[in-house]
């Protein structure tokens, strides 16, 4: 049975909490990926990290182009590469309403992972997919993005939902 969670918000505490690597990939670890699926999609957004909704677990689920059917879950997620070529990115999130922040990050990755039953995955991305595993990468590790933005912008709504992650 799959249910909506609720997004924590700046300043929550649990949102700069480091979070703990998965042990054990059963049944409840694949409830908890489809609740992040469906959290995030609701909620608009791209991306989603396990502390947005309160729980301190190296999770994180993507849908880099927001389709239903193309979201990916990462478990475990660690950049084994990041390319010396950087680009500036617009970024918003769904635990910080109302402002986008423009962030300087590699434009492309290589990362390992574990999938949500617990097989090896070696990736190489670049473009929005590689900002958005670095914004949720940054959540697990209690970086927001107000953490290293150097331009804040208030805006009155995020108009392009890709821009929330
Ligand atoms: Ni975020």
């Amino acid at each position: 049975m799959m249910s909506i969670q609720n997004v924590l918000k700046y300043p929550h505490p649990l949102l700069t909490r480091i979070s703990v690597p998965v042990k054990v990939f059963d049944l409840k670890l694949l409830e908890l990926v489809n609740d992040m699926f469906e959290t995030m999609y609701t909620e608009d957004g791209v991306g989603l990290a396990a502390p947005q909704i309160g729980i301190s677990k190296q999770i994180m689920v993507i849908s880099p182009n927001a389709k239903s059917g193309q979201e990916r879950a990462f478990i475990n997620l660690e950049i084994t590469h990041r390319s010396k070529d950087e680009e500036v990115g617009i970024e918003g999130c769904l635990s910080v309403p109302g402002f986008t922040a423009e962030i300087s990050r590699p434009v492309a990755i290589q990362f390992e992972a574990q999938d949500v039953k617990g097989n090896t995955i070696n990736e190489e991305v670049r473009g929005f997919a590689a900002r958005v595993i670095q914004h949720e990468l940054d959540h697990l590790n209690g970086i927001l993005l107000i953490d290293h933005a150097r331009f804040f912008h208030k805006g009155k709504t995020l108009k392009a939902s890709h821009h929330r992650l």
